[in-house]
């Protein structure tokens, strides 16, 4: 006898139909917080306070019907408060920390931009589902990698230092005397410059396959005063890296390689006896069951509209923003040569952290 289907639940049904009329509120919500991003609305409200429609569009040189509309919106998600009285809308300080303070803590306008440059390749995504392949790092306009420099910034001038080098003794003492240090995927640079700047008694090297990223690290660098100990040099890692060094460090960059197994035994090779590979990846499960979870929706779509999708465009292993989890990268590293991985007693929803030894 065919098993009969299950019972159509209404009640379930209904709560479903309100909960994706709440996220589509919430897409149209982030796209508005986007552009006040971008308009600068956002910092003119938290710096010069409750502000009219005329006067917030006067600081910032936009239209007033286009900075009412606007105002009406953010007001309509509680993310800005309004004042029938004097017709002024404010940015609670509660608010401002997440969208108005540049490389604070919880600061989202980075978050923003990446998604937007992102999701313009949603044309070639779709592509992609039909035909398989990818599209290539370089198909992205260089907003992704302000808006990217934007996200690690939050880490690099609030947690780096501060938190995450504390929690390493044996990494912070050889930073402190003197190391020779590689930071393999470096992005823009913002890692090694904050450590450089920390600790300046070692030297450091910032190797990226993305010759863009290279240039804008290299200003950076120049900008921060650092050149004389800091360098960065355009490289495909997973090919091998020059010279040997005491500590390696990857900031969320094994899950995005084309080739995560070869980077890895890299890193291995270029690592000495004594020193130490400093790994942070994604704080994710093995299981999709327990990625569940606004963190996790986040994570896929950000894989399947950058991380994933690159490294198949490169052939790659299309590992997935959630595509390595401990158990993998444990895995992945001992393939690679490595004996001792421990993961960190460091608490964060995004990031998990690994030091790793020969
Ligand atoms: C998500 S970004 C992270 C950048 C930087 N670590 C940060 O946190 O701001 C990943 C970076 O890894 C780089 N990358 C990926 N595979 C690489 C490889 N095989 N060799 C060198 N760089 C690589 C990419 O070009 C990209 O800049």
């Amino acid at each position: 006898m065919a098993a009969r289907p299950p019972a159509f639940d209404q009640v379930k049904s209904e709560a479903f139909a309100g909960r994706v009329l709440e996220d589509t509120s919430m897409c149209m919500v982030t796209l508005m917080a986007a552009l006040g991003d971008r308009l600068g609305l956002f910092k003119s409200l938290a710096t010069s306070g409750p502000s009219t429609s005329v006067e917030l569009a006067a600081r910032t040189g936009v239209s007033e019907r286009y900075a009412r509309e606007w105002l009406g919106g953010m007001t309509a998600a509680r993310y800005v408060e309004y004042d029938p009285d004097s017709g002024r809308f404010a940015l609670p300080p509660e608010h401002a920390s997440t969208l108005a303070q540049e490389d604070g803590p919880f600061f989202v306008g980075g978050q923003y931009q990446t998604m937007l440059a992102a999701i313009a390749q949603i044309g070639r995504v779709e592509e992609a589902f039909r035909t398989g392949g990818g599209v290539p790092q370089s198909a992205y306009d260089d907003s992704l990698w302000d808006g990217q420099a934007r996200v690690s910034a939050r880490w690099a001038e609030n947690l780096l230092t501060q938190v995450w080098l504390p929690a390493l003794p044996e990494v912070q003492t050889k930073l402190k005397r003197g190391a020779a240090v590689a930071d393999v995927g470096c992005g823009r640079g913002l890692a090694l410059i904050k450590l450089a700047l920390a600790c300046p008694n070692s030297y450091y090297v910032g190797y990226d396959l993305f010759e863009p990223a290279i240039a804008r690290a290299s200003e950076n660098a120049r900008a921060a005063g650092v050149t004389d100990r800091v360098r960065f040099q355009q490289l495909n890692a997973a090919n091998g890296l020059p010279a040997q060094f005491d500590v390696i460090t990857t900031f969320d960059v094994v899950h995005d390689a084309a080739d995560p197994h070869g980077l890895l035994r890299a890193i291995r090779q270029a690592l000495r006896p004594d020193g130490i590979y400093v790994c942070v990846e994604r704080n994710c499960s093995d299981t999709l069951e327990e990625n569940i979870g606004p963190i996790g929706a986040l994570s896929y779509g950000m894989s399947l509209f950058y991380c994933m999708t690159t490294s198949l465009a490169a052939g790659g292993a299309g590992l997935g923003t959630l595509g390595l989890p401990e158990t993998r990268l444990r895995e992945l590293c001992i393939e690679a040569g490595f004996r001792c991985v421990d993961r960190l007693p460091l608490e964060n929803p995004f990031n998990a952290f690994y030091g790793i030894k020969p």
